[in-house]
């Protein structure tokens, strides 16, 4: 089973410069849970944006290039990629979740209740009516006064 998983803001906001626009320590966390021993799948500057080969996870890039480490498996083509890979977690970005979201069957989206005025990168649209919604757990980063929720769309 193909899921996604994603961190928005109100208004689908992703990232910007190749970066998140902010610093979530428990979603981090949910992100490591989910993902642990799974195979993440990602477009080539969501790759680029990892500090490092996640553990424990395989990585499969979509990419028009070659150069990337020998434990990364790359697919030039999407049809090539939704051949082979018949489970995993889409990580990002923008352009490989417009890609894939008809595909996925569950989206676990971390939603965060502010906007992001600077971003660049976003989330598509979708129709939500035909995911059955579950907020799964809300919570609060002090640090950086942010209220979230981790909320489970499942194609229904
Ligand atoms: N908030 C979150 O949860 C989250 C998660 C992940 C990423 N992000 C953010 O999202 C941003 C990156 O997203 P992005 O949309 O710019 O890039 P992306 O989706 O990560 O990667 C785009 C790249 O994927 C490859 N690609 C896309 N479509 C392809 C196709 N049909 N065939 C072959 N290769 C294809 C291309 O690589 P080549 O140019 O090498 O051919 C393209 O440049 C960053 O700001 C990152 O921090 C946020």
């Amino acid at each position: 089973m193909i899921n996604i998983i994603a961190a928005v803001g109100k208004n689908n906001e992703l990232g910007k410069d190749n970066k998140l626009l902010w610093h979530l320590k428990g979603d981090l966390k949910f992100f490591k849970e989910k993902t642990n021993f799974q195979t993440i799948i990602m477009g080539r500057k969501t790759f680029e944006s990892l500090p490092k080969l996640l553990p424990n996870r395989r990585h499969v890039v979509l990419s028009q290039s070659d150069n990337f480490p020998s434990e990364v498996i790359v697919y030039h083509q999407i049809q090539d990629l939704l051949e082979n890979e018949q489970d995993g977690f889409i990580i990002g970005g923008g352009k490989i979740y417009t890609l894939l979201l008809n595909y996925a069957n569950k989206l676990y989206l971390t939603e965060i209740d502010k906007t992001y005025k600077d971003a660049d990168t976003y989330f598509p649209n979708f129709d939500k009516n035909v995911f059955e919604k579950e907020i799964l757990k809300t919570c609060y980063d002090e640090k950086e006064d942010i209220h979230y929720k981790h909320v489970l769309y499942k194609r229904r």
